[in-house]
């Protein structure tokens, strides 16, 4: 039988899971500042704290939501119904949360930010999920489309680490099977 963790941390990390389905209930503003401080206690190396978040709620969903249309091709000047259906899909879903880093020249630099940012989006997602709030970490290749980044005003020079779509889990879909670690591990004891 999987272990399911012994304590709330190992409960957090094995049971969260990815959330597509949400249910159409605002999540508060406020809370996910609440959250995102809690977050920011992620290790990050020189202390740089390489993080900025452009936060999507109400009427301020449609800029991020014709930035995605924009960034898609057209025929004859209309976009696929699939582009259609998934940015009314975006748009019913109550947040998007943009991390963006900056991009340090400095490969060793861009590294640590990048992990850095990396466990403080996990820290983000596993305190929200301990209060029921989902979410999905994002990152479509219109992300990296210069028509996406412009219209959320994200400037050269910062890297959109992820989208994160929240709310609260309509479905909680069942894990997807992990490998044991052991068929990853090395251990070198002499
Ligand atoms: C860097 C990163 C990028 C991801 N990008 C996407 C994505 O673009 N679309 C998606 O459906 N899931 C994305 N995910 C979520 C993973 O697909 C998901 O974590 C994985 O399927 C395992 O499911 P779980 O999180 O429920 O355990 C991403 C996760 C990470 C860490």
């Amino acid at each position: 039988m999987e272990y399911i963790g012994k304590n709330d941390v190992e409960k957090a990390i094995i049971g969260r899971r990815t959330i597509k389905a949400f249910k159409p209930d605002p999540v508060d503003v406020e809370e996910i500042i609440e959250l995102l401080n809690v977050a920011k206690w992620a290790p990050n190396h020189k202390l740089t704290e390489p993080w900025q978040f452009q936060l999507y709620t109400g009427d301020g969903k449609d800029v991020f939501v014709q930035s995605y249309i924009d960034s898609q091709p057209t025929v004859d000047g209309e976009v696929s119904d699939l582009v259609k259906r998934k940015a009314n899909y975006f748009r019913e879903i109550p947040l998007h949360l943009v991390v963006i880093m900056p991009e340090d020249p400095r490969q060793r630099r861009w590294d640590e930010d990048y992990g850095a940012v990396s466990t403080m989006i996990q820290n983000f997602q596993l305190a929200a999920w301990e209060r029921g709030i989902g979410m999905i970490w994002r990152t479509n290749d219109w992300v990296y489309d210069p028509v996406f980044r412009e219209g959320i005003g994200v400037k050269p020079g910062k890297k959109i680490v992820a989208t994160l779509m929240i709310g609260y889990p309509k479905h909680i879909p069942a894990p997807k099977p992990r490998t044991d670690i052991r068929e990853r591990l090395t251990i070198i004891d002499q």
